[in-house]
């Protein structure tokens, strides 16, 4: 195999490319924005467009409402009695916010075409990227092609807003969800002439700190020098949680970050690096990182912390002479394995508050969190995975980390005991939730034929 009757799939494909790409414009116009409560109804009717959307396929598509936005399971059509392997699809249809609207050059939910490149908020996340394999099963259901496994897809409505509800759904639906691997379509490659498979994510943990000073904002001419000011109190504590060039100086922080080995960093460096390019497209003057690492090893197989937010004080136009009342700092760590979230969370508590010098009030909130993700790429799904990439691209894969986080991965092997499979179809100019968000459409029409290929190299592996 890959047996010859893909070939009417990939006709398929070619042929009916143009009605796909108004289907995923159709798509992307609904402003499925989870953050925001005054799109709820746009919410739910995106849901229901794409579960129509599957019915009229031949899919079995249904909605499942949770207490916050609603979940859409499909499967394709099960037949034969010897049962075949099932693997999971997961995506999700919510996007980001598109703010700042005045940064877009077309309009967000009025999707453009340029330069090949599709623009509109949730083109590539992840709406673009999901689309492409329905579209591959699509094809082998109108072809008559015969699927060699079942298949589920799980687009879900909260993603960007920490997937609330859907590690529950996996706990009810344990039975109908148990499958042979998760494939997930909602992260990067280098470069078209560089398909990957990613192997591994970071983890996640989100804390805000606040500290209290006086009980109201004082004037700093009269009380100041004789209270602590919460602001530089803040400030000199976040600058001891890392070093000078981000190495995290929480004690004990990196007792369980496994090394990477040769044979992965022989891998990453395969990647293709232009650090005067990086730099440019960063807009930075230079690049910072830990020592002995390489930028791709230091984004993706390191942990870092990065201070989101800082508020404080006054804000406003022109100029106040005040000590604050209080100040914040909203943080998040990046976890690699084999880090645990729930170590993490207490070594970065107890530090902060051993740190915290006793003329302030220190308040720690703990907020979202995701466990670091490894799978093996050497293990016979990885491998499979790896042929369908090269069919599709025409090239020879390459195996990534990724900096990011896709907490629900881990929920996946927990839950239903599957790994997951991760083969992104982003490239790194798409823009994710940023203004100009884009999917190059060579990445959704190989996309599409990854999936083609992707079922039968994988239905092999077991
Ligand atoms: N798809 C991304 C995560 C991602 C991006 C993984 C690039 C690998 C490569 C996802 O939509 C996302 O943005 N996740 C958040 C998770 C957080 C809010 C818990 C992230 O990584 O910040
Ligand atoms: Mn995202």
């Amino acid at each position: 195999m890959p047996s010859a009757n893909l070939t009417s799939v990939q006709q398929y494909l070619k042929q009916n490319y143009a009605r796909f790409l108004d289907e995923l414009c159709a798509y992307v116009r609904f402003p499925s924005i989870s953050a925001q409560e005054s799109h709820r109804k746009d919410m739910t009717a995106c849901a229901q467009w794409a579960v129509q959307h599957c019915r009229a396929i031949g899919l079995d598509s249904q909605l499942h409402p949770t207490a916050g936005h609603p979940i859409i399971l499909v499967r394709t059509p099960r037949s034969g009695s010897s049962p075949k392997p099932h693997f999971l699809v997961y995506g999700h249809y919510d996007v980001q916010p598109p703010e700042p609207l005045e940064l877009w050059e077309s309009p967000p939910f009025e999707p453009h075409i340029r330069n090949n490149q599709l623009f509109a908020r949730g083109a590539v996340d992840n709406k673009g990227q999901h689309f492409a394999h329905l579209k591959a099963v699509e094809a082998y259901l109108k072809t008559g092609t015969e699927l060699p496994c079942d298949l589920t897809f799980l687009i879900e409505g909260e993603e960007e807003v920490g997937s609330n509800h859907l590690s529950d759904f996996l706990k009810k639906n344990r039975q109908a969800l148990r499958c042979d691997a998760v494939v997930i379509s909602d992260n990067g490659i280098p470069d078209l002439k560089h398909p990957a498979l990613t192997y591994a994510l970071r983890g996640i943990a989100a804390v805000v700190i606040k500290l209290h000073g006086p009980s109201r904002d004082l004037h700093s001419g009269i009380f100041g020098g004789s209270v602590d000011n919460p602001a530089m109190a803040l400030c000199q504590m976040l600058a001891q949680l890392r070093d000078k060039r981000g190495r995290i100086a929480i004690p004990g922080f990196y007792d369980d970050v496994a090394p990477l080995s040769s044979y992965e960093r022989k891998q990453l460096a395969r990647v293709p690096f232009s650090e005067p390019a990086y730099r440019k497209f960063l807009g930075v003057p230079q690049l910072f990182g830990e020592r002995g690492f390489t930028p791709i090893e230091q984004r993706t197989a390191r942990p870092t912390i990065e201070i989101n937010g800082l508020t404080s004080g006054y804000q406003g136009e022109g100029s106040k002479t005040i000590v604050p009342a209080w100040a914040s700092a909203k943080l998040t760590f990046r976890l690699v394995p084999n880090q645990t979230l729930a170590k993490a969370r207490q070594l970065i508590t107890q530090h902060l508050k051993r740190i915290c010098p006793p003329t302030v009030r220190l308040t720690i909130d703990v907020g979202h969190g995701g466990e670091p993700y490894l799978v093996s790429p050497k293990g016979a799904q990885a491998q499979a995975a790896l042929r369908a990439l090269k069919a599709a691209f025409g090239r020879e894969p390459v195996l990534l980390r990724e900096g990011g986080s896709i907490p629900i991965v881990n929920d996946f092997k927990q839950v239903l005991g599957a790994d997951t499979l991760l083969l992104g179809l982003s490239l790194p100019d798409d823009n994710p939730h940023s203004p100009n968000e884009k999917f190059d459409l060579e990445c959704f029409r190989r996309g599409m034929l990854m999936g083609a290929h992707l079922w039968q190299e994988l239905s092999q592996s077991r």
